[in-house]
């Protein structure tokens, strides 16, 4: 969850290091720090911040080294502050690295080097590194990494670099990392926006790669030294794409992104009115489906459920990835285990499917970011096509998530030999129109948002397909306005919730139209009975609704299966609409980092 990136060719490398750690702060953003060399020498500098605090204390500095690595951290071991942030050395500055992942066995190694005469300045597991290649270093970068890798245990993605050798050394193991291919330079980084503006030419490294990077451009061997035949793809990815397009933030961009972004997932795949997917399982290959994921996911992965069971009549459980991998879960050759992540870089979601895998199941990933770690190891998947999603809080990957698994649903009745009803096909294909006109509730949310930005507490309520929308309503509030939310099934309220219910306490109400609305409409008479404000999403027949609520926010009539997709929208903005009037950070939440790759 932090980010790196190295630079070696003909230019000062200072600019184009930090450039790249802007594009890169959204997986890491408590530190930042820079190591370039110059005249046989380190020069370092770190902050603590953003990276705008390193950008300015280095404004003045001229720097013209053309060989440099930096990093953007999110602290896992040791507090944020200078002293912990990457790049890290061995005592006598002779050898430098930045480094994603976690070392599980630095307590043991620090202790062995220790007693060897290392000093330690940082609490970080990532300095082990350090001080481990300057113990193997005899002349050569690439060798002294190797050994020190030879005995690391836990996950790597690192760049190093010798005040001896005018060459960068990366290597891979469970933590992403690319190398950018220029005219005369090569960058490495952590992801690809970091590398957009120079260069679309990338090499994916895989896990046990080793790249030397050098003044005639780059190898990759194993950890053996045996040369490893890597790709170089293009990147269609545009710079434009990762900008906020004139939006205040991210996240409201990537809202409004979500008409384009289901088109994305949705073109080519109605066709003919049918389903063309190039998932690699059928209905045959399995009797079960388990699903994996984490936060946001998780919750498309509940709605995958209701869709899967109603439209496919297959049985769907639904797990947090962190507990399924520690259970030791009861997994059959006959499951299907589907990962559902927008990353597909999650520590959690990685391992659920690693354990799927070693016990045989056939797997299937539905993932966003194109060419991560989940997507080369999964048996097939679904790509999202959502675009980058930059702001922490997930908005656009969670409506193609549960798009694609409605996809899915519908793909297996077919494969069922079961027929697909031509009106539904059609209705979805309209879908990203519906949701253009979803958006323009904004206003009046807007408007809702302003009431509430100094309440305490909220409530999410909805049943069925909407019980997870409300879930997720509750999760986009909480985590970037820091207003403590809850999403219940609106009938176990009376199970407990019922009791914090007073006039301080809004309540959230998906009420559009289905079959258990006459239920949500008790439900909502129980709150206002409690002096709840209650505000209800609804679409059609809400007259007594009307009566009831002290908000509305009308959404457009669609299938009872798209409502979740339309339904999360106002959610979304409100969550939004709340936070920026809160003057918070919606785009990096405190605590949070966009991508979880650590335990
Ligand atoms: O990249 P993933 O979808 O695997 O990420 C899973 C969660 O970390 C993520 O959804 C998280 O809960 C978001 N901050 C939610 O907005």
């Amino acid at each position: 969850m932090c980010g790196i990136i190295g630079y070696l060719g003909g230019k000062p490398a200072k600019n184009i290091l930090i450039d790249g750690l802007k594009k890169l702060e959204y997986r890491g953003y408590d530190s930042a720090g820079i190591c370039v060399l110059e005249k046989g020498g380190f020069i370092i500098n770190k902050k603590v911040g953003p990276v705008a605090s390193l950008e300015k204390a280095l404004k003045q500095e001229k720097i013209e080294g053309v060989i440099g690595i930096a990093h953007t951290r999110w602290a896992t071991h040791g507090v944020p502050s200078e002293r912990n942030a990457h790049p890290h050395f061995d005592c006598q500055h002779e050898i430098t690295v930045v480094h994603n992942g976690i070392i599980e066995n630095y307590q043991a190694l620090k202790k062995i080097l220790i007693k060897e005469g290392h000093q330690f300045s940082s609490e970080t597991d990532s300095e082990v590194l350090a001080h481990l290649i300057e113990k193997f270093y005899r002349g050569n970068l690439e060798t002294a990494v190797s050994k020190a890798l030879a005995l690391i245990e836990g996950s790597y993605g690192l760049v190093a670099l010798s005040v001896k050798e005018n060459k960068l050394v990366a290597a891979r193991r469970s933590s992403p990392l690319l190398l950018g291919i220029g005219k005369h330079e090569t960058f490495i980084a952590s992801d690809i926006p970091a590398l957009l503006k120079y260069t679309k030419r990338v090499v994916y490294l895989k896990d046990g790669d080793l790249a030397i990077i050098d003044a005639k451009g780059y190898k990759i061997k194993n950890l053996n030294g045996q040369k490893m035949d890597r790709q170089v793809e293009d990147v269609k990815m545009s710079a434009a794409q990762i900008e906020k397009k004139g939006f205040k933030h991210f996240m409201l961009k990537e809202v409004f992104e979500q008409p384009q972004s289901l088109n994305n997932l949705l073109s080519g795949r109605v066709k003919d009115n049918k389903i063309k997917l190039s998932v690699k399982v059928g209905p045959k290959d399995f009797e079960k489906i388990i699903i994996v994921a984490c936060g946001t996911s998780w919750h498309s992965a509940l709605i995958g459920k209701y869709l899967i069971e109603e439209i496919a009549r297959i049985p769907v459980e639904v797990d947090y990835a962190s507990e399924f991998r520690y259970r030791q879960p009861l997994i059959k050759l006959t499951d299907l285990i589907i990962a559902i992540s927008q990353s597909g870089e999650t520590a959690d979601t990685l391992a659920a499917l690693r354990e799927a895998e070693k016990q045989g199941a056939k797997t299937l990933g539905i993932v966003n970011v194109v060419g991560s770690t989940m997507t080369r190891e999964v048996g097939s998947g679904i790509y999202l096509h959502a675009g980058p999603e930059i702001g922490v809080a997930s908005t656009k990957a969670f409506s193609s998530q549960v798009g694609a698994l409605l996809l899915f649903a519908l793909y297996l009745k077919q494969e069922k030999h079961e027929k697909l009803d031509p009106r539904l096909l059609a209705d979805l294909k309209r879908l990203p129109a519906i949701v253009e006109q979803t958006l323009k509730v904004d206003k009046e949310v807007k408007k809702i948002a302003l009431k509430f930005k100094n309440t305490d507490h909220f409530l999410y309520l909805g049943r069925g397909l909407n019980f997870p929308v409300a879930l997720e309503g509750a999760l986009k509030l909480k985590e970037i306005s820091y207003i403590h939310a809850e999403g219940y099934p609106a009938a176990e309220i009376k199970h407990g919730p019922i009791a914090l219910i007073d006039e301080k306490m809004p309540v959230v109400f998906i009420a559009t139209k289905n079959d258990l609305s006459e239920k949500i409409i008790s439900n909502m008479q129980e709150v206002k009975a409690r002096g709840g404000k209650i505000i209800a999403v609804v679409d059609q027949d809400y007259g007594y609704i009307a009566k009831l609520a002290d908000y509305l926010i009308k959404v457009p009539v669609v299938n009872k299966l798209f409502s979740p997709i339309v339904n999360v929208i106002p959610l979304q903005l409100l969550a939004y609409h709340i936070a920026d009037r809160k003057g918070l950070n919606v785009d990096k939440p405190r605590n949070l980092a966009k991508s979880v790759t650590v335990e």
